[in-house]
């Protein structure tokens, strides 16, 4: 689905999230998404702040499981995902605290792994994710699901790729201080969601858009995966699909 820009694009995505959030309001259940980070869903968040401020849309059925964190990362960081979610959504929504759920960055090694089973244990619990939303890495990244992710990953911790260290450099203040690592949901647990959202703007990602949508399916590209799955939407604006 392309789109003029990634304003228009954005607000659909919004759309989209309120609607879900709506119709499971009528029937008295929780609304289950999965959120990403990074530039590409800021202006989603931003039309959702609206949708609460005014046209009175309520997030207090919403549960979320954001996709990655670095690790290891203090909540309390400037490049932090928990502080980035708290500044773009949830300190301007009425989502309750206790179903905001972002893999944790202080653990202590030894406890990542059951971490992690935890997380996908809750995500189960709770009926599974209605949608999941997702950017796009030049590596072909999703969440953080670096090349060489195997299809039925689960979320788990992973080594960061040196182009996506190199593309954070800039928040970090250097390459040098991008973190190494990071606790991401796996391919598995995205495809688990029983619809999801690709975004992309920008001519920056023409490329690797082509290659997600075009390219042979292979752990090369993480988002070639998705071509597997019959309930993927990518939504891009114009430029990150100019090489289609
Ligand atoms: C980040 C995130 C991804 C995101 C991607 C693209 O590192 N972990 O979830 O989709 O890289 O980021 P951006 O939207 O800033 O281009």
């Amino acid at each position: 689905n392309v789109f003029e820009d990634e304003h228009i694009a954005a607000k659909k995505v919004a759309r989209r999230i309120a609607d879900i959030i709506i119709s499971k309001q009528k029937e008295n259940k929780n609304a289950v998404l999965g959120l990403a980070t990074g530039a590409t869903p800021v202006e989603v968040y931003e039309e959702l702040v609206r949708l609460y401020r005014e046209e009175g849309l309520s997030f207090k059925n919403v549960i979320t499981f954001n996709l990655d964190e670095y690790y290891p990362m203090k909540p309390e960081a400037k490049q932090s995902y928990v502080r980035f979610m708290d500044e773009q959504l949830f300190d301007h929504i009425d989502i309750p605290r206790e179903n905001i759920h972002i893999p944790d960055g202080t653990l202590k090694k030894e406890e990542i792994a059951d971490y992690c089973l935890e997380y996908e244990r809750k995500i189960t619990d709770v009926g599974g994710l209605d949608l999941q939303v997702l950017g796009i890495g030049r590596t072909g990244h999703i969440g953080f699901n670096e090349p060489g992710s195997a299809p039925n990953s689960g979320t788990r911790l992973v080594t960061l790729d040196d182009l996506t260290r190199r593309d954070a450099s800039r928040e970090f203040g250097g390459k040098e201080n991008v973190p190494t690592k990071a606790i991401t949901m796996g391919i598995g647990t995205i495809f688990k969601a029983k619809e999801i959202i690709l975004m992309a703007w920008s001519k920056k990602k023409a490329p690797i858009i082509r290659k997600a949508v075009e390219g042979e399916i292979s752990s090369n590209v993480p988002a070639t995966f998705l071509q597997l799955s019959d309930n993927v939407e990518f939504i891009l604006d114009k430029d990150a699909a100019s090489e289609l």
